[in-house]
């Protein structure tokens, strides 16, 4: 195992919040807070605030992405964003496959597939969460789970495409709950997915892709999150709607 072959990713994901204005303000406020970050510090918006994002984050070391993004490239798909819209729009990631997508939205582990290779395929990096429900958890499918998702996710994309690829590991069970996974179910979770990558593309590939852990992390559990070798970063929910505490989870990563 060594971290140091992988970039440490913080990602912020602001879920339906914010307006542009508010946009403008939160990111004016988090710029100074993370400038001297030792890791990649992303903000994924709502994509009607993406132009504002893109704008306020000019010059500084934040980089904007979306919350989810279309598989056809254009056509008769009302309410859809294409890849290449993204792309054009200065959006540089896209979460995928987040599991209030695939609980409200109908989301499968199909369409995570065919999104996963329009962003890439467009040049996008493509953040695809992965992660068990308590239900799944203590059935004791949680390794299986984590891997057929992961796969699923993967198929048809080359070892190539892989270096723009990040994976999410978010257990279903500590999304937006206050209940996080100890650093020691995180490091477990996001080693199944690594396992898995390892599976399909080797051992040397799987020890390069920069794999996330999110649900409830906050400055107080970031540090022993992101100690742990398998724990790449993080995708951060409610704390990356406060400056302050996006900050200090982004510190956590540098060290
Ligand atoms: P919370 O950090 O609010 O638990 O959300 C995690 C998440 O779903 C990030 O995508």
């Amino acid at each position: 195992m060594n971290k140091d072959l992988r970039n440490a990713v913080i990602a912020g994901n602001w879920k339906m919040n914010k307006t542009p204005a508010e946009t403008t303000a939160l990111i004016n406020e988090m710029k100074p807070l993370v400038a001297d970050a030792d890791c990649k510090v992303v903000l994924c918006v709502p994509f009607v605030d993406i132009a504002a994002a893109v704008e306020a984050a000019k010059g500084s070391n934040i980089e904007i992405g979306a919350e989810n993004v279309h598989f056809k490239a254009s056509g008769a798909y009302t309410g859809e964003i294409s890849a290449d819209m993204l792309v054009a729009s200065g959006v540089k990631y896209v979460v995928i496959g987040h599991s209030e997508r695939r609980q409200y939205f109908g989301e499968t582990d199909q369409t995570v597939n065919l999104r996963t290779l329009a962003a890439v395929n467009a040049g996008l990096t493509a953040i695809v969460c992965v992660g068990e429900t308590l239900e799944q958890r203590e059935l004791g499918y949680t390794e299986t789970l984590l891997k057929y998702q992961t796969k699923m996710a993967l198929t048809n994309l080359t070892k190539e495409q892989l270096k723009n690829i990040i994976i999410a590991y978010e257990p279903v069970w500590a999304i937006g709950t206050g209940v996080t996974a100890t650093a020691e179910q995180a490091d477990e979770g996001n080693g199944y997915v690594r396992e898995a990558i390892a599976e399909v593309y080797g051992k040397d590939v799987a020890e390069t892709v920069t794999i996330q852990y999110g649900g409830s992390m906050n400055p107080k559990n970031a540090d022993e999150l992101v100690a742990k070798v398998n724990v790449d970063g993080g995708l951060i929910g409610g704390a990356s709607l406060k400056a302050e505490d996006f900050a200090v989870i982004v510190k956590a990563a540098s060290k």
